[in-house]
């Protein structure tokens, strides 16, 4: 089992529900997020403070999914979430060690 989590821009989660749902995934944990990559950017001068002002609005996607689906799911993603414009964002990969369904007490695979 692993938990692909997506960073990207809030405008493409619509897609990306839509693109995973044909997939047949549609349990997800959506979060709206703020935070900054590469292009940690400019910084400047408050108040004597170097302070960094970019933190951008992003958007949290997180699926627990069967190991086998995950390349599937992550070229979907790209596919929609893919501007090639500096921001696209980021897709990390875990590995779950156990999903517990609290409903029924199912454990593992079952429990996705
Ligand atoms: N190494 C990281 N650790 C944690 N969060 C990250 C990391 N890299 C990116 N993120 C998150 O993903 C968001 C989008 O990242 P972003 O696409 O700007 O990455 P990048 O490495 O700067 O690539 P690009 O050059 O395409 O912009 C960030 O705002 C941040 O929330
Ligand atoms: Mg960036």
């Amino acid at each position: 089992m692993k938990k692909i989590e997506i960073i990207t821009r809030p405008e493409k989660l619509e897609e990306i529900k839509a693109i995973v749902e044909k997939l047949g995934q549609y349990s997800m944990t959506v979060s709206m997020v703020s935070g900054c990559g590469l292009q940690k950017g400019r910084k400047e001068v408050y108040r004597g403070v170097e302070v960094s002002i970019n933190l951008l609005p992003k958007v949290k996607i997180e699926m627990v999914v069967g190991a086998d689906k995950v390349d599937m799911i992550i070229d979907n993603v790209c596919k929609v979430a893919q501007t090639g414009e500096v921001g696209d964002g980021k897709i990390f990969v875990y590995n779950i060690e156990e999903v517990v369904r609290i409903r029924t007490g199912e454990k593992g695979t079952v429990a996705i």
